[in-house]
C-alpha cells in the first residue's frame, strides 16, 4: 500500500479572492460573522484516505489495520513541520505517561464539584486544573464555578449563555473580528445582536462600542470581549469597554462581561495583569489545546459561582446537578490539562509564551526585511502576511487565509528552523509568481494597514513620501 500523503491525498480547500465570496455566503469581510447559507457551499470536499470499515475475514488482499495506522502516524509525522497556519501547540511529551488510561472510559458528566455515582471519572484532576485558572485570573476558590470544556467554542457559548440568563433582555456585542462561535451564540440563543467596528488591527472600536451602547441605553449589554482575536491577534482593552460603560451609564447589573481568551488567555496574564476577576467580569475560557497543548479539543470556563445558580438543574438519571452545556464529557482532557500544567510550571509556560513573542518578532521582521506586507500585534504570536498566490503552497504549510491575507500562528511547537524553511520557500515561490511583472502582490493595506503593505503602490509611497 502506497503511503497516504496530505500533499496528494487533501484537496486544498476552496480559498475565494476578494471579491469572489462565494454565492449565498455572505460574508461582509468580517471574522465574527456568519450567515446562512442559501445555497451549497462550493469549500472543495476533503478527498478521503479510501479507509474503509472492512469485516475481519474480508481483509485477505488489504493492508493489516495496524499497518494502515502506521501509514497515517507515519504522514502525520511528516506533516508535523509544515503544521504553522493553526493555533495548536503539538509540544507535549504526556502522551507515553497517560496512553495506559486509555484503557478506561473516563466521563465527566455533571458537574465536576459534586458527587458523581460512577467512579470513572476525573473530576479531582479537573478542579485541581480550574483552581490553577481560578488563581490566575484571581478569583478565589470559594467564589468561583466552572468546568473542562470541549474547546473555546464551548466556553463562548457557556459564558453568553450565562450572561444571557443574568439579563435575559440583553443584547449581545462583539466586534467585527470575534471568533464566529460569538454569532452562533447569538444565533443559537436567538439574542439581539450588534456587531461593533474594529481597527485596521482588528481591535475593537471603541468610539462605535460607545455610538451602540447609548442607542440602546434602555437594555442591558452583554458584551464578548476577545482577549486575542483569531486572524490578527488583537487584544480588546477590557478596561477601556469598562470605562466605556461607566461612560455610557451603565451599573454593574446591567451589563456582563464574557472573556474570549482561547488563544491568549495564556500567554497575557504572564505580560500584563489583564484578566481578573477583581475587576466585574462574568466569566472567562480559554481553550486548552491551544497554548498549553493537548491532544484532544478542550477548554477552560470559569464564572461567578453566585450565577451558576440559574443555569444549574438537578438531573436524577446521573444523580447529580448539571450546569454544563455538554452531556457526557471527555474525563481524560482534565488529565491531561493538569500533567501539562504541572509538568510545565508557571516559570515554564511563561518561558514558551517569551519564546514565542520572540521566534513571532523574527519571522516579522525577516519578512519586512523582504519586502513582505505583514502586521504583527503587540502581545500577539500571530503575524499576518499578504496571502500566498497559490493552492498549493497554502496547502504545503496548512495556512488559513482571509480575503488577501494569511497568517502564522508561531506556537511554542515553532522552532526558527521552522520559521526559515518557510521563509525560503515562500521567497523561491514568490520569485516564480510575480517573475514577469504581470502579477503583483495583493494590496492589503485595508487589511493590515498602509504603512504594513508592502504593494508596489505603498512601498512607493512609503519610499518617496
Ligand atoms: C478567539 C477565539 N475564540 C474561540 C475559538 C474557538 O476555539 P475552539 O476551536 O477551541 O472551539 C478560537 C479558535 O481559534 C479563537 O481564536
Amino acid at each position: 500500500m502506497g503511503s497516504l500523503s496530505f500533499e496528494k491525498d487533501f484537496e486544498p480547500s476552496a480559498v475565494t479572492p476578494r471579491g469572489l465570496a462565494p454565492p449565498g455566503l455572505i460574508a461582509n469581510g468580517d471574522f465574527g460573522e456568519m450567515k446562512r447559507l442559501k445555497v451549497a457551499t462550493p469549500t472543495a470536499p476533503r478527498k478521503n484516505l479510501n479507509v474503509a470499515v472492512t469485516e475481519p475475514g474480508s481483509r485477505n488482499n488489504g493492508p493489516s489495520l495496524d499497518c494502515i495506522l502506521m501509514n497515517y502516524i507515519d504522514t502525520l509525522s511528516q506533516r508535523i513541520n509544515y503544521h504553522i497556519g493553526y493555533p495548536v501547540n503539538i509540544c507535549y511529551e504526556h502522551y507515553a505517561s497517560l496512553a495506559p488510561l486509555l484503557q478506561f472510559h473516563l466521563n465527566n458528566c455533571g458537574d465536576p464539584f459534586l458527587q458523581n455515582t460512577v467512579d470513572f471519572h476525573s473530576k479531582d484532576f479537573e478542579v485541581a486544573v480550574l483552581n490553577w485558572f481560578a488563581d490566575l485570573w484571581e478569583i478565589e476558590k470559594d467564589q468561583y464555578w466552572g468546568y473542562v470544556t470541549n474547546g473555546g467554542t464551548e466556553g463562548n457559548l457557556h459564558g453568553i449563555l450565562v450572561g444571557r440568563e443574568l439579563l435575559p433582555t440583553g443584547i449581545l456585542y462583539a466586534s467585527k473580528d470575534s471568533h464566529y462561535s460569538v454569532a452562533k451564540a447569538a444565533m443559537m440563543y436567538r439574542m439581539d445582536f450588534e456587531m461593533v467596528n474594529t481597527s485596521v488591527h482588528g481591535e475593537m472600536d471603541y468610539s462605535d462600542l460607545k455610538v451602540k451602547l447609548l442607542q440602546n441605553k434602555g437594555k442591558p449589554a452583554i458584551i464578548n470581549v476577545t482577549i486575542g482575536t483569531t486572524f490578527k491577534g488583537a487584544v480588546d482593552d477590557l478596561d477601556v469597554i469598562l470605562q466605556t460603560l461607566k461612560d455610557c451609564g451603565y451599573t454593574y447589573d446591567q451589563f456582563y462581561i464574557h472573556c474570549d481568551a482561547a488563544l491568549n488567555g495564556l500567554i497575557i496574564p504572564f505580560i500584563k495583569n489583564m484578566i481578573s476577576f477583581k475587576k466585574p467580569i462574568g466569566s472567562v475560557t480559554i481553550s486548552g489545546h491551544k497554548f498549553l497543548g493537548c491532544p484532544m479539543p478542550c477548554g477552560i470556563q470559569i464564572t461567578r459561582k453566585s450565577y451558576i445558580n440559574n443555569l444549574s438543574r438537578k438531573v436524577e438519571y446521573i444523580a447529580s446537578v448539571d450546569a454544563t452545556i455538554s452531556g457526557s464529557r471527555n474525563g481524560l482532557a482534565p488529565i491531561f490539562l493538569w500533567y501539562s500544567l504541572s509538568a510545565k510550571g508557571q516559570v515554564g509556560l511563561q518561558k514558551d509564551v517569551k519564546r514565542c513573542l520572540d521566534n513571532a518578532k523574527y519571522l516579522k521582521d525577516r519578512l519586512q526585511q523582504a519586502g513582505i506586507s505583514v502586521m504583527l500585534n503587540e502581545l500577539s504570536i500571530i503575524v499576518v502576511l499578504e496571502r500566498p498566490r497559490d493552492h498549493e503552497f497554502v496547502r504545503r504549510w496548512q495556512l488559513s487565509c482571509v480575503r488577501d491575507m494569511a497568517h502564522v500562528i508561531v506556537m511554542p511547537g515553532i522552532t526558527r528552523e521552522i520559521l526559515d524553511s518557510f521563509i525560503n520557500d515562500l521567497l523561491q515561490q514568490r520569485k516564480k509568481w510575480y517573475k514577469d511583472g504581470n502579477v503583483t502582490p495583493p494590496c492589503v493595506a485595508e487589511d493590515i494597514g498602509a504603512q504594513n503593505c508592502a504593494c508596489s503602490y505603498h512601498k512607493i509611497d512609503f519610499i518617496i513620501p
